[in-house]
């Protein structure tokens, strides 16, 4: 089934974001409000950490913004929710991740949940739904190797987060195979930029950095991670839900590969810090790996190129922890 979003002139669209307070759906709703402001925005949320509505700020003041704090995997409350919005499309943000979840709590939201929800959409008549998936469903490829990772590579998930994920991609697949919904998935490398959770490489040591703590790399610090600024993430799902071809795979990736030591560099250059660790670096060894994917599909299918320099995305990002220390103490209370 085809399901292409095309004329925007003639009508307004609604969106419903699941789990769209946490770090990539707030900022996909604060991106989305400033590029499609004619658009309804409604964001379902579980609220799993307290303080994750205050990343929805001024969104609150907007007429044409909603939030209702729900549970993904209750599909009652789910399909009350889509009888009464009639949203055109459900982006699925909802995700426990690596570091605050166990077992359990990957199974319930990751798995059930997005099942549960692509069940309540399909029974509400829900035209078209994004999976935010993650580039963690592949493996890491090891240092110096030449692989690419397209999406038609068989995920190998090396952690239960990953495993729920390529699981849940499934689930989203096959609904799109059989069912009457239109559906794509993204699966972006990792992302940086405002009000990512305080113990993420990036926010931490920024953190460290405003606290004069000790500022070290995970490990060796010689795997290598591609970074992709959040707001370039959030510009790939708006190209994908205009042009996507439904029932694809959409890898993201931005082409700013950095060992973690080069990562904790950069943010100590950006606060003038020194950071122990990174005078008696090791030489990467044969455990060290790559973290990326191949975004060739998404850059010549659907135009999308990352806009943000790995340099402004990191100053933009420590500009944010910069002026917004209240969140990140309040976050850390929390723990
Ligand atoms: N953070 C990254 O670097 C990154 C990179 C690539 C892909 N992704 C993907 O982006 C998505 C969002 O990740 P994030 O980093 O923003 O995570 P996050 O933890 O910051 O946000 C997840 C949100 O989902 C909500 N949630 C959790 N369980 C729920 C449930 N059962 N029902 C309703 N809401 C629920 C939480 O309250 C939170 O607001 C995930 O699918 C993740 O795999 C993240």
């Amino acid at each position: 089934m085809r399901f292409t979003i095309t004329d925007r002139r003639d009508r307004h669209m609604k969106i419903i974001a699941a789990g769209g307070a946490g770090f990539v759906g707030s900022n996909f709703i604060h991106y989305w409000r400033k590029h499609h402001p004619w658009d309804t925005l409604v964001c379902v949320d579980a609220l799993k950490r307290r303080s994750n509505l205050r990343n929805l700020g001024d969104a609150f003041e907007a007429p044409d913004f909603a939030f209702i704090e729900a549970d993904i995997t209750d599909q009652a409350t789910i399909e009350s929710i889509l009888k009464v919005e009639k949203p055109d499309v459900v982006i699925n943000f909802a995700s426990v991740g690596r570091n605050s979840g166990g077992v359990d709590a990957c199974l319930d939201t990751n798995v059930t949940g997005t099942v549960r929800l692509l069940e309540a959409c399909v029974n509400c008549g829900v035209p078209r739904y994004h999976q935010v998936s993650t580039a963690d469903v592949y493996a890491a490829i090891a240092l110096g190797d030449d692989h690419q990772i397209y999406e038609t590579e068989a995920p190998k998930p090396d952690s239960v987060y990953a495993a729920s994920k390529a699981a849940a991609d499934n689930f989203v697949l096959a609904y799109g195979n059989h069912r009457a919904i239109a559906v794509t998935i993204s699966r972006s490398t990792a992302n940086y930029g405002p009000a990512q959770e305080p113990n993420a490489l990036i926010p931490e040591t920024i953190i460290h950095a405003l606290h004069n703590q000790d500022i070290d790399a995970p490990g060796t610090g010689q795997n290598v991670r591609d970074w992709t600024f959040v707001d370039d993430h959030c510009r790939a799902i708006d190209r994908i839900l205009f042009n996507g071809e439904p029932g694809e795979i959409y890898n993201v990736a931005s082409g700013a590969e950095k060992s973690d030591l080069e990562t904790v560099q950069a943010l100590c250059d950006a606060f003038g810090k020194s950071a122990g660790q990174l005078d008696n670096a090791p030489a990467p060894g044969p455990k060290d790996k790559l973290f990326t994917v191949n975004a060739d599909k998404i850059h010549d299918e659907l135009n999308w190129t990352p806009r943000t320099s790995w340099s402004s995305g990191i100053q933009n990002t420590c500009d944010w922890y910069l002026h917004h220390m209240d969140w990140w103490d309040d976050q850390n209370s929390q723990k």
